[in-house]
């Protein structure tokens, strides 16, 4: 497949692009920063520029692909105005794209808990623009899959996780969540599905297929 990852630079990207390139996937890396290009490259995907928040219309950036990734978000040192640019609206532009360019696929990254604010201001904002995206998107005739991590952590990948529509809180390993994305992509029955993910016990491919089962 050809597959594109919104937030190519982005931490759990970067772990994801050369597993799908080991999958066999040819994989566009859109990215908002020109200097990213290499590094990009270098972990397997094509760059192509495609600032989310500067364009109304991201279509030609994405391009015809067979499925997309969100992957993007504003970053925890971001204000609120940027988690709705960012985490609601660029998610949005992402579901209009990927219409406007046939493509029925879309897996996004989002977080635990969203439709229950907690924490800070701009914490609550950022878990808001997360819930109206992952609604948008499950409401938009798409074959979606939305990853819900809990708190991310640097960790080494221990290819077991705990996964399922509602779960208690956790971490997991950012590196286990870009398997999750790359094994979901590899399994079509997962579209429809929205997943908690934590570290567990369950290898990856298992903990899925028992979901779909
Ligand atoms: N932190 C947590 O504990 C946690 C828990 C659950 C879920 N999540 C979600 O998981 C997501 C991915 O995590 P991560 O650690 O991989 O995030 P990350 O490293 O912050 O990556 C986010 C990427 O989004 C890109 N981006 C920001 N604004 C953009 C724009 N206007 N146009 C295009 N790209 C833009 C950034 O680009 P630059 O590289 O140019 O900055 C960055 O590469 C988070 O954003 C969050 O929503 C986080």
């Amino acid at each position: 497949m050809k597959i594109a990852v919104l937030g190519a630079h982005g931490q759990i990207a970067m772990l994801l692009h050369p597993i799908l390139k080991s999958n066999g996937h040819e994989v566009i890396g859109l990215i908002r920063n020109p200097e990213h290009a290499d590094e990009v490259s270098r972990a397997g995907a094509e760059p192509v520029i495609c600032d989310i928040e500067s364009e109304d219309d991201i279509s030609d950036a994405v391009g015809r692909v067979d499925a997309v990734v969100f992957a993007a978000g504003a970053g925890p040192g971001s204000g609120a105005e940027r988690k709705w640019t960012v985490d609601r609206d660029g998610a949005l532009k992402l579901i209009e794209a990927a219409k406007r360019n046939g493509i029925s696929r879309y897996v996004m990254i989002s977080a635990m808990k969203v439709e229950e604010p907690r924490g800070n201001e701009v914490f609550q904002v950022y878990q808001k623009a997360k819930s109206e995206a992952d609604k948008a998107l499950r409401e938009s005739g798409l074959d979606w899959t939305i990853i819900r991590p809990g708190r991310l952590t640097d960790n080494l990948p221990t290819g077991r996780v705990a996964l399922g529509p509602d779960l208690e809180e956790g971490e997991v390993p950012r590196a286990d969540v870009a398997a999750v994305v790359a094994e979901v992509l590899e399994i079509p029955e997962s579209a429809g599905y929205q997943w908690d993910l934590t570290g567990g016990d369950n290898p990856i491919e298992s903990a899925i297929k028992q979901e779909i089962a």
